[in-house]
């Protein structure tokens, strides 16, 4: 549709492209095209109306004799903006040239009109009188939606929708890198701080597009707000870049990539002058199990696993169960159950109506994959809960870490045959074959068994996001005066447990709107 849309108006208009874009950045310094109202000199300001709808209505008005120019300049007169207030247009010149618009009512400055002005200029053939109706105003007019989207968003991440794809991606890749700096320096305030200034731009259904807009978001202040201002107004954040470079950061962001290896032991490896794989495996005696198994595996594990893996792990994960008891229920949970397309591991919850059933089950599933040479490394942590839940951070569900040997599927040979240049990497692409040629790839798989009273806390807390449960549990203490984990609700104030049948229980007890998983993304 928008090819065809571009072809006829190019037809329409019988101007080559080429000189359309000459006319378009025409340079403020030069003498104005000829035209045919001398005393009208247009600026259409691009904020919100895009460079393309700008390129058509800048070659429409130059076909009618007005003078259109590309940058702002005192000569101009007439500004025409589309859906922005006056404040919004004079905030956003003065950032463009970093010069005040002087004022049309002390001063000889321009009309600031919206875009009905220039559209019935455009079918009258010459400009129309401004009238008032025609002016932004001074006062701000009523709010658009976006703007209500901003003002009103709520603070806490589990009272709004995070979708998995989202409008900023550049802003919150950077923040990101912020975050996880943050956490190398176990700078936690700091960490949180960039980390819900993300999940906040997750939620935000629309791109930013200044960071004056930004003001209005919960945790977009401060620091955030400079970082968000350098990406908007020049596509990079100089604090970003050097994080980026900074040999430290990349250490830290290699080491704590394998298993087993937290933010401490990196950085007591790295004090010591460990700065990658190599050094590491000359100190091998100092690694435990663990580690040394996260190593032996390093880049198996380092591949994202695929939805398709992760099913065909689920399977395994059935046939090891459904063996040993046939009426269990077994939940694919974490990123997946989120409709991530792409997992560093694959969760499952495991639980039966019959709570007898459940001893021994997982150690008889996993001795039988153990058997069929598809347990690589696992280790169990017991169930330890107490009764009264006083600490909304103590989880603790019986749980195996493993590193499972997925068998290849038949079809992955011909996949890469077929598609040899579907912009793998190369390296990507090497790890591809050799997982090929042995036959398997080690994925991370983490089996979580839950008593059946606790199984929605524990689908909840399993679900995920990270954040998202770090900011439902922060809502529940400091909003409701209730413990929250993956066992249960604890009210406070009542002394009592809140039992839920369902997640959509949880989310009443807590007087929130239920958020599904897909939703859950922050
Ligand atoms: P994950 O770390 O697996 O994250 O934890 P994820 O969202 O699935 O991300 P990818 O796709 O694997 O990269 C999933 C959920 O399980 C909880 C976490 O809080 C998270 O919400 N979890 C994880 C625990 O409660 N305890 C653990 O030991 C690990
Ligand atoms: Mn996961």
């Amino acid at each position: 549709m928008l090819i065809l849309g571009r072809c006829c108006n190019s037809a329409m208009f019988n101007i080559p492209l080429k000189r359309r874009k000459r006319e378009n950045a025409y340079p403020s310094g030069f003498p104005l095209p000829e035209c045919l109202f001398p005393d009208v000199c247009v600026f259409l300001v691009e904020r919100r109306m895009g460079s393309g709808r700008r390129n058509f209505l800048t070659a429409l008005a130059q076909r009618k004799g007005f003078r259109v120019v590309s940058e702002y300049s005192d000569r101009v007169t007439h500004v025409v903006s589309e859906q922005n207030s006056s404040s919004d247009v004079m905030a956003w010149i003065e950032r463009l040239t970093g010069q005040p618009v002087l004022s049309r009512e002390t001063k000889d400055g321009p009309h600031l009109l919206d875009i009905c002005w220039f559209t019935e200029s455009m079918s009258s053939g010459k400009p129309v009188v401004v009238e008032p109706r025609h002016c932004l105003g001074v006062v701000q007019p009523l709010a658009t939606p976006e703007k209500v989207l901003r003002t009103q968003m709520p603070s806490y991440t589990c009272q709004r929708r995070t979708p998995l794809n989202h409008h900023n991606s550049t802003l919150t890749d950077a923040l990101e890198i912020l975050a996880r700096a943050a956490f190398f320096q176990s700078s936690e305030v700091r960490y949180l701080g960039f980390t819900r200034a993300v999940s906040t731009l997750k939620s935000l259904p629309f791109k930013l597009q200044s960071a004056e807009e930004a003001k209005d978001l919960p945790w977009c202040g401060g620091h955030c707000k400079t970082v968000i201002q350098e990406i908007l107004e020049g596509g990079v954040c100089r604090e970003v870049e050097t994080i980026k470079s900074n040999e430290q950061y990349q250490a830290m962001q290699l080491l704590t990539g394998i298993y087993g290896v937290g933010v401490r032991t990196a950085e007591r490896w790295y004090q010591e002058g460990i700065r990658n794989l190599n050094d590491l495996k000359n100190t091998e005696s100092k690694l435990t199990v663990e580690q040394r198994t996260g190593l032996q595996y390093y880049k198996d594990l380092q591949q994202p696993v695929t939805r398709e893996e992760a099913e065909r792990v689920e399977q395994l994960v059935k046939d090891a169960l459904l063996r040993f008891s046939p009426d269990v229920q077994i939940t694919m949970t974490g990123g997946f159950r989120r409709g991530k397309l792409e997992g560093h591991d694959v969760d499952f919850l495991i639980t039966h109506t019959n709570e007898s059933a459940l001893t021994g089950l997982l150690e008889n599933a996993i001795n039988w994959l153990k058997s069929k040479g598809l347990i690589l490394y696992y280790h169990m942590k017991k169930r330890k809960h107490t009764s009264h839940a006083v600490s909304s951070l103590m989880d603790g569900h019986e749980t195996y870490y493993t590193i499972c040997a997925l068998p290849s599927s038949s079809s992955q040979n011909t996949d890469l045959e077929v598609k040899p240049h579907n912009f793998v990497a190369a390296e990507q692409m090497a790890c591809l074959k050799s997982q090929i040629s042995k036959g398997w790839r080690a994925v991370r798989v983490d089996l979580v068994v839950t008593p059946h009273a606790e199984y929605p806390y524990a689908l909840l807390g399993w679900t995920g996001s990270k954040h998202f449960e770090r900011e439902l549990r922060r809502f529940s203490l400091h909003e409701k005066k209730m413990s929250l984990n993956s066992h249960g609700l604890y009210d406070t104030e009542k002394r009592c447990y809140l039992p839920a049948h369902s997640e959509e229980e949880i989310f009443k007890h807590l007087g929130l709107t239920y958020i599904s998983p897909s939703d859950r993304n922050a």
